[in-house]
């Protein structure tokens, strides 16, 4: 099934073509530096920017994947989560195509798109996992932890009660003036840093069993910590950096740990992630680490361009999990859930 894919839910404009799980194209126009002087998404730029990109992204898709309109079977598009007026524009797009090429539209959840992510490309892994499996999305706007009994069932557990992981890191960047998006600036100042050179709290530390992820109060201290070491010199900034980093992924680890402990009987060893925050090395580190000791398969897109917001993991969700919607019914939905 060849699908044009379609995905405006934050700051990214993209379109793809997949057939199946395969990859024919992948079409991912950032907005990213025109939100640098906000320091965050600026909703209304947002949708500007889609408006704009949209038709090129789309024509760029096809032409990559060596396909027209005419030729495609259907057309897939986010519909949520995301941000109401950047969803709108996407889902008005592959309305308007669906209508005028008499294709089916097929209307996607980002975040479930995000945990199929690592089916891209790989249909070995989707002929012979067993279920159920992990899944596990960390993302600018999600962080949540799933058990995926078959594709389209899902039950949560784990989640964010404030910050997603990619949001916090995004804060911490801009506490310390680095820029946006910051998760992946702040990356690189990590290297040069000492991840024990500050002592931060691991938010729930001992009370893992809670099984939830938050982050309010680790940005709360990083923000204090921030201000009494006033003025910044390069070498604290690093050293901020790696300590930030490094707290708030371990939460992340000693939060799965708890789960993966708890749920060993019901043998599930196989570990789905997605989401911007999978392109950082620390954290693929630690999860392989993770992994390896609970004997347990991990599976990451197998490019980092699969990892942040993209239309190809849109596709390919289309096709495992269709939801056809007549495109006179189609609409937006912002705080879409999975479950
Ligand atoms: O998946 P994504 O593109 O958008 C959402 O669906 O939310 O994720 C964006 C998030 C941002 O918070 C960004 O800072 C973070 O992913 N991110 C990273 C890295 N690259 C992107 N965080 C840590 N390390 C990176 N290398």
């Amino acid at each position: 099934m060849k699908i044009l894919a379609i995905d405006t839910s934050c700051d990214e404009t993209a379109a793809a073509v997949t057939e199946n799980t395969k990859v024919l194209s992948n079409v991912v126009w950032s907005q990213a530096s025109a939100h640098t002087k906000f320091g965050g998404v600026m909703p209304s730029l947002a949708q500007r920017m889609h408006e704009e990109r949209i038709d090129w992204v789309i024509k760029k898709a096809l032409n990559t994947g060596h396909c027209s309109l005419d030729t495609v079977d259907c057309i897939a598009v986010t519909i949520g989560p995301g941000l109401s007026i950047a969803l709108k524009i996407g889902v008005n797009k592959a309305k308007e195509l669906a209508i005028e090429y008499k294709k089916p539209l097929i209307a996607v959840n980002h975040v479930e798109a995000h945990l199929l992510s690592p089916f891209a490309n790989n249909e070995y892994l989707v002929s012979s996992i067993k279920y159920p499996v992990y899944g596990l999305c960390v993302s600018g706007g999600n962080t949540i932890f799933v058990k995926i009994n078959k594709i389209g069932s899902y039950e949560i557990l784990a989640q964010t009660v404030d910050d997603a992981l990619g949001e916090a890191l995004d804060k911490a960047a801009r506490m310390l003036w680095l820029g946006y998006p910051g998760g992946a600036i702040l990356e690189k100042f990590t290297k040069f840093g000492n991840s024990k050179a500050y002592s931060l709290p691991i938010p729930i530390v001992g009370q893992e069993k809670r099984k939830i992820f938050t982050y309010s109060g680790l940005k709360s201290a990083f923000y204090r910590l921030v201000e009494k070491e006033k003025p910044l010199t390069k070498e604290k900034i690093y050293n901020l950096a790696a300590s930030f980093q490094n707290v708030a992924f371990e939460h992340l680890i000693r939060v799965l740990r708890f789960i993966f402990t708890d749920h060993r009987p019901l043998n599930t060893d196989h570990l789905l992630v997605g989401g911007g925050v999978t392109a950082n090395i620390e954290l693929r580190k630690k999860l392989r680490d993770l992994c390896k000791e609970y004997d347990i398969k991990l599976h990451i897109p197998y490019s980092k361009k699969l990892c942040g917001d993209n239309a190809a993991m849109i596709g390919v969700t289309a096709f495992l999990n269709p939801k056809y919607v007549p495109p006179s019914k189609i609409d937006r939905n912002p705080n879409l859930k999975i479950f």
